[in-house]
């Protein structure tokens, strides 16, 4: 079996983490339980594309129970937790591809990789796996059923190729799932931004100014964490109604050419592109921190 994991040896603390985050998921472990009398997914080719973490390995370990053939590669190439890749191709004999900090051309070969195992389905989350399959590898389009997709900006992506006619398999919107969007987006990606931003820069946020760039589900999400830890947040948004219902949550909204020149932290959390431009960051306090709670297009 072919993978590429940074280092097969991180397999035994990746199980250990794999098994301490399957603690916490117990509708998926009552799913794997069932698959694996049921084996309802024999003889089924399964293709992801997804964060490379502990959560996502349960997840294929309960594809590969319920009979499936599973590799998996990472979505974003920051993301991927190298002991969590090498317990499941260690453990699970599952064909991995993912390094923590792949560049390009790497994160791309991962994506082929991936497809040469001629999937029946799609698991994406930023429809990177779903855009190489349509542009480069359309050779392979027949033996495809169908897919998921994971975030909003994979799914705005994948709305573009459905309207241009060129989508040519039928893809659930997984964001759609009200689970999905109230919970992960608002208080996962709330939490987990949050968590990032101060892990990398290591700086305080209480007493700062704290520019939210969107006020959807994550947005919302870390606007109210960044408020609880004594940031002064502020929101910027194009549309009026979640603009007016950051007013009324109590946020400061504002433009971000007014915004530029006053927050400490700025997070973009719209899906969208040129959000932040270069008239902006002319205008930012040295020091100013910028993150982006969305999938990076490598495309
Ligand atoms: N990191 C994670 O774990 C994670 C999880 C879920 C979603 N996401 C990503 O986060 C982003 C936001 O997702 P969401 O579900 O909150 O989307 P959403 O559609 O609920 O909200 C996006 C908001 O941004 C606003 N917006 C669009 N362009 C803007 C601009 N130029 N300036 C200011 N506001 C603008 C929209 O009007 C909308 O209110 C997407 O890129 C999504 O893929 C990340």
């Amino acid at each position: 079996m072919n993978y590429d994991v940074k280092d097969i040896k991180l397999a035994k603390e990746g199980a250990l983490r794999i098994e301490w985050a399957n603690q916490n998921m117990p509708v998926l472990n009552r799913i794997q339980k069932r698959f694996a009398k049921e084996k309802p997914l024999k003889g089924i080719r399964i293709g992801a594309c997804l964060h490379v973490t502990t959560e996502t390995a349960s997840l294929m370990k309960t594809l590969k129970a319920g009979g499936a053939t599973v590799a998996l590669c990472a979505s974003n190439p920051l993301s991927t937790q190298d002991d969590a890749a090498a317990s499941l191709a260690k453990h699970d004999k599952i064909p991995v591809y993912a390094i923590k900090g792949e560049n390009h051309k790497t994160y791309y070969a991962h994506i082929n990789a991936i497809l040469d195992a001629k999937p029946h389905f799609t698991m994406d989350d930023g429809a990177d796996l779903v855009s190489v399959l349509h542009t480069k590898r359309k050779d392979l389009l027949a033996d495809v059923r169908g897919g998921t997709e994971e975030t909003t900006t994979g799914i705005i992506r994948l709305r573009s190729m459905a309207a241009d006619g060129v989508l040519e398999y039928p893809i659930i919107a997984v964001n759609d799932a009200q689970t999905k969007h109230f919970f992960d987006n608002r208080y996962g990606t709330g939490q987990s931004t949050i968590d990032g931003i101060i892990r990398a820069t290591n700086r305080l946020l209480a007493g700062s100014y704290f520019v939210v760039c969107g006020y959807g589900w994550c947005g919302r999400g870390v606007a109210m964490r960044a408020r609880g830890l004594g940031a002064n947040v502020i929101v910027t948004e194009v549309d009026p109604l979640p603009a007016l219902e950051a007013v009324m949550d109590g946020f400061t909204v504002m433009t971000i050419r007014k915004a530029a020149r006053i927050g400490d932290f700025f997070c973009t959390l719209t899906g969208d592109i040129n959000v932040i431009r270069k008239e902006h960051f002319t205008t930012m306090k040295d020091g100013a921190i910028v993150a982006n709670s969305g999938h990076f297009n490598l495309l």
